[in-house]
């Protein structure tokens, strides 16, 4: 069984898509290698290609926002991203980008082995929960996949376009915290 060092080694110089020759820093992931929360976004951004870590820029902080006001400890989660490299001018994702990327993933998600895996915005859902994913229609809801337990939330760059879904937003993460603590001993 692989190792999350072992997965971070085996990307590090990754070339499998075009998106290997234009990055600044491959973007692995950040936080807590044995999270029971596990975070995935779209692919990096600017800020997140200059640093290599994900989620630092604007939406990570607002991201950052709703884990304090639902007291979950940044430090607790694992945040990765469907691609691991910023596509050019954040266009979306394409298929053989995500389908080239989604192994590393798919080896992150094995060695943490989270409780729950909530996908920030529709992208993220749409690979990982189902092809035909509604954000709008259902972020909140609940999917058990396997061994783990799934939701969907807005990503937070669609809050800071539209802070009318912020209310939606705060009810799903308070959601995620009681599911979280559901039968813990660890809090
Ligand atoms: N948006 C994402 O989906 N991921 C990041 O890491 C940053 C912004």
């Amino acid at each position: 069984m692989a190792t999350l060092d072992d997965v971070r080694a085996s990307c590090e110089n990754c070339q499998k898509c075009a998106l290997g020759a234009t990055r600044t820093n491959l973007v692995f992931g950040v936080g807590n290698g044995e999270a029971r929360l596990m975070f995935v976004g779209e692919a990096p951004g600017e800020q997140e290609d200059l640093t290599g870590v994900p989620f630092v820029g604007k939406a990570g902080q607002l991201l950052d926002k709703f884990l304090f006001a639902v007291d979950i400890p940044r430090e607790d989660v694992y945040i990765a991203n469907i691609l691991k490299c910023r596509p050019p001018k954040n266009r979306d994702p394409l298929p053989e980008e995500e389908d080239a990327c989604i192994g590393y993933l798919r080896e992150q998600v094995k060695a943490i082995r989270p409780k729950i895996i909530v996908c920030l915005g529709r992208i993220s859902a749409m690979r990982l929960i189902k092809p035909d994913f509604k954000i709008t229609a259902e972020h909140g809801k609940w999917f058990q996949k396997g061994e783990y337990l799934m939701t969907a939330v807005y990503h937070p760059a669609a809050l800071l376009r539209d802070p009318r879904k912020k209310e939606d937003m705060m009810e799903d993460m308070k959601e995620i915290k009681r599911k979280l603590d559901e039968g813990s001993d660890r809090t």
